[in-house]
């Protein structure tokens, strides 16, 4: 019989943490909006995989929503959450309310430079202060030796990591990745948003994604190029509105001219109202003569 503990309040986290690191545990922590999927449980069971104790957070966080995003209406159902976490042997469960995260008025913010510039810096004004923001109380809350994110946000994973480096966060952060359903979409709480019609086109984004790497594979290095490509398949559908294709640094995110090596490709597109990201890491090896 699975036991799984369950706390609202960061006292509770506080308790239940300590007593499993008296019994010597290595804590692991998914920290999540809710709205769990299988990219989700995929973090959970690396989580467990590497830690003799597991604390997954649901908490839809305020701060990182833009005015007019879908804070609101973003997929809420605490019970469902709860079930797959029992089911996949979490340990503790942490879903606060926004008041025993955040004071009246909130005038403390970490934020990372230069990284949260490009991508979806530049359409999500705020939105990284917000996941740094909450990222940093989280882990002082909860303490982990690990915390577990997935590649399919690969600028939050890149920006978490750098800050927990320039603050010296007693925490290694893993990254794990990206979970496709059958014809290739990246999992994603935001598909549910998806009618039977968007949810056909949206598989045109994993689809561009393939085409670039093809493409890359037969030696293409103009970006220019790839992102021409990948412009035209997504066009294919006139649900889709191009938020950005761009091909960046792996480590600087700045954008890229000429493939030469690791490059990240990423993207962000509404199909409809719901806006989808995906991204590849690819790589041209040049041949040897
Ligand atoms: O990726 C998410 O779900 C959120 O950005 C996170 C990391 C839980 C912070 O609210």
């Amino acid at each position: 019989m699975l036991y799984m503990e369950s706390a609202t309040t960061i006292e509770q986290v506080r308790q239940s943490v300590a007593a499993a690191r008296t019994a010597g545990k290595r804590i692991g922590f998914v920290p999540t909006m809710g709205a769990l999927h299988a990219g989700h449980v995929s973090l959970i069971e690396a989580a467990i995989g590497r830690c003799g104790y597991v604390v997954v957070s649901i908490f839809v966080n305020p701060t990182q929503f833009g005015p007019g995003e879908d804070f609101d209406k973003y997929p809420r159902d605490l019970e469902a959450d709860m079930s797959i976490c029992k089911q996949a042997g979490v340990d503790l469960i942490f879903a606060p309310s926004a008041s025993e995260m955040y004071q009246k008025e909130n005038i403390t913010w970490v934020s990372v430079d230069k990284l949260t510039l490009n991508l979806c810096g530049k359409f999500r004004p705020g939105h990284f202060r917000g996941v740094t923001t909450v990222c940093a109380k989280l882990f002082n809350i909860v303490q982990p030796d690990i915390a577990f994110f997935g590649q399919k946000d690969a600028q939050q994973a890149l920006v978490i990591k750098r800050m927990v480096a320039d603050l010296n966060m007693p925490l290694q952060i893993v990254v794990c990745p990206t979970v496709r359903e059958p014809d290739g979409l990246a999992v994603s709480s935001r598909n549910k948003y998806l009618s039977a019609e968007e949810r056909k086109d949206a598989v045109l984004l994993s689809a561009a994604l393939a085409e670039c790497e093809k493409l890359v594979a037969a030696g293409q290095r103009s970006c220019e190029a790839l992102i021409e490509a990948m412009r035209k398949i997504i066009s294919e559908s006139s649900k889709a509105q191009i938020e950005y294709i761009s091909i960046v640094d792996t480590e600087t995110l700045a954008d890229i001219d000429v493939i030469e090596g690791r490059a990240l490709v990423a993207l962000a597109v509404k199909i409809g109202s719901t806006r989808l990201i995906d991204n590849v890491i690819i790589s041209y090896q040049p041949r040897s003569a």
